[in-house]
């Protein structure tokens, strides 16, 4: 038999705790993976997703909760990145006293874990694990999505920018795969700037409601990554953008909330070689982390604005970084991300020095 890697597992980055919970009185598995502790908590939401297997699973909270480290120090946070992932199918085993078992299990972190929404978590789900547990954020009025489409939209626009495109005399045509708490409200944005819109779904109400409120074209979940669009918004799950696909796309830029939208490292430098535009993902998604980090201290709405229209002026900075090392715009966001973090390591190491 087989077990399941962890340390070997190739997602593992050193992260400071993985804590696996189990509750078979409600079909409670989960896993809990706390890739940098701070001073302050580790921030990232919780997942509820049919994994193929466990190992999966495991891989994908390895991989979120290590770029949730990544999108706070992009995103000027004093934060740890951490991700929660459910076991199950969010629409029938998402019960209650399943939610109150995940809530008691964050609760049992004493605070290094604070968490939210995400895929398969919504402001309810999150309501309910808020009856077990203090260390959740989120809530009616509060709401991360729509800062995260805000922050894309922003994103959308600086990479047009970047890319001379907003100056041509025609509709911009942009793809939005995904018409979920994200994809909608980005879409909403795009048709208020008069963008063309092309989308997909698995859920065909969803479709209905973009053809009908923002007279979006729809397209099949296979052919979007392929659409004739200038821009593809990733905005479902993640291994969007494969070395199989890669070729067929047409879009200049890719730009969406999808986490971890490139497959592999190789995908972002045949991006390169193909002449597209990649946002990376952990920081044009980083409106809905910065939202939740503010509810730690007092929430102020026009204070979570003004720092998520920064996702703009960061994303720049990545695309100018590339362009001089002539290097993919996903690994030149990790090489400014790591010296971000190695920068706020040695400052916190010198804090506590000073301290004893
Ligand atoms: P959601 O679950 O509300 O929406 C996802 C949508 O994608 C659903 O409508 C689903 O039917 C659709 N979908 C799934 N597979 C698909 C496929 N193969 N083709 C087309 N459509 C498909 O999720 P949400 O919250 O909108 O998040 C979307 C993405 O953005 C996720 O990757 C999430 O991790 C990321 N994200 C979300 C944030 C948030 O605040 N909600 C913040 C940052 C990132």
């Amino acid at each position: 038999m087989t077990g399941l890697e962890v340390w070997s597992n190739v997602e593992f980055d050193e992260h400071e705790r993985v804590m696996f919970c189990s509750d078979p009185s409600v079909g409670l598995r989960a896993i809990i993976a706390l890739h940098r502790l701070g001073p302050g908590p580790s921030l990232g939401g919780t997942r509820m997703w049919l994994y193929p297997s466990e190992g999966a699973a495991l891989s994908d909270a390895l991989r979120l909760s290590r770029a949730m480290t990544y999108k706070a120090a992009m995103a000027g946070l004093p934060y740890g990145g951490a991700k929660a992932v459910i076991l199950g199918d969010a629409r029938r085993d998402r019960t209650p006293s399943l939610l109150r078992a995940m809530g008691q299990a964050i609760e049992g972190l004493g605070g290094q874990f604070v968490t939210g929404e995400d895929v398969g978590i919504g402001i309810e789900e999150v309501a309910l694990m808020r009856g077990a547990t203090r260390f959740v954020v989120g809530c009616h009025g509060q709401d991360s999505s729509p800062v995260a489409a805000r922050g894309v939209f922003r994103g959308i626009m600086a990479s047009l920018e970047y890319r001379g495109l907003l100056s041509v005399q025609r509709p911009i045509r942009v793809a939005v795969q995904g018409l979920g708490q994200v994809g909608m409200p980005l879409c909403a944005l795009l048709a208020k700037e008069g963008f063309e819109l092309t989308v997909s779904d698995l859920d065909s109400a969803r479709l209905n409601a973009a053809i009908r409120d923002f007279g979006a074209r729809a397209v099949s979940p296979e052919s979007i990554v392929e659409a004739s669009v200038d821009v593809l918004a990733p905005c479902a799950m993640g291994d969007v953008i494969t070395v199989d696909n890669v070729h067929g796309l047409k879009a200049q830029i890719i730009a969406g909330a999808a986490n971890n939208q490139l497959a592999s490292e190789g995908v972002g430098r045949l991006l390169r070689e193909k002449g597209v535009l990649y946002a990376p993902d952990y920081i044009i998604n980083a409106g809905g982390l910065i939202n939740n980090a503010m509810q730690l201290k007092s929430y102020n709405y026009e204070e979570v604005i003004r720092q998520t229209e920064k996702i703009g002026e960061t994303l720049l900075e990545v695309y100018h970084y590339a362009d001089e090392r002539e290097m993919s715009t996903s690994v030149a966001a990790d090489h400014i991300a790591q010296d971000r973090i190695a920068r706020a390591s040695m400052k916190q190491f010198a804090a506590v020095n000073k301290a004893v």
